[in-house]
């Protein structure tokens, strides 16, 4: 296996990005291209966070961090305002190597720098994978069921998890990047 390499987002990585969503789950190809597009162009103005690992020059996963607004108008399970870690998604071939966990590392960095005291995700609630390295992070459960904007329709009942970035102890994120 050859060194992984780990970057900051850039305008090409949009249609890389989108093949690691529809390898994932079937979709639109060009609505998943279109979508990565937008939010690497917040992530230019800004506005959020995303990096991800290459090998060889291979894009083989990425992951986001966002403040969150919560509309007025929302219904009631809406999560909470706050910052986010979004997206992740690692290359099928590619996981159980430290890669979620070195961005994931690199994302809570961008959150503590942004001035969060508190960090939020959520997962489907059978999601053993996304829990169980999040976990490694002091994430706990913290809302059970809870909506976020633009979820799909089908989506399994998601738990929204909490880390307080002020705790005591809270070093694990720093130590776990390579
Ligand atoms: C969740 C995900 C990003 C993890 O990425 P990864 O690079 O495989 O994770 P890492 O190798 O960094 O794992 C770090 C730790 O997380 C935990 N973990 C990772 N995968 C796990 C699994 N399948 N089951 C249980 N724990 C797991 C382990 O504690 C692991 O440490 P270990 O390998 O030393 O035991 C990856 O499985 C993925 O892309 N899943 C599909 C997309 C997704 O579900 N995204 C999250 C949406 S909330």
């Amino acid at each position: 296996m050859t060194e992984v390499r780990y970057r900051k987002v850039k305008p090409g990585d949009a249609d890389a990005i989108a093949d690691l969503w529809c390898a994932r789950r079937p979709q639109d190809p060009e609505r998943a291209k279109v979508r990565a597009a937008e939010f690497i162009a917040r992530a230019r103005g800004k506005q959020e966070f995303v990096t991800v690992a290459e090998e060889d020059g291979v894009l083989v996963a990425y992951a986001r961090a966002a403040y969150f607004t919560r509309p007025a108008d929302a219904p009631d399970r809406t999560a909470p305002s706050g910052w986010y870690l979004l997206g992740i998604s690692v290359r099928a071939d590619r996981k159980r190597r430290g890669i979620g966990r070195s961005l994931t590392a690199r994302r809570l960095g961008w959150l503590r720098e942004q001035g969060a005291e508190v960090a939020f995700y959520f997962a489907d609630f059978d999601n053993e994978a996304s829990i169980g390295m999040h976990e490694e992070f002091g994430f706990a459960p913290a809302i059970r069921d809870v909506l976020f904007p633009g979820m799909r329709a089908d989506s399994k009942p998601m738990i929204l998890h909490r880390l307080d970035l002020k705790a005591p102890g809270f070093a694990r994120a720093d130590r776990a990047a390579p």
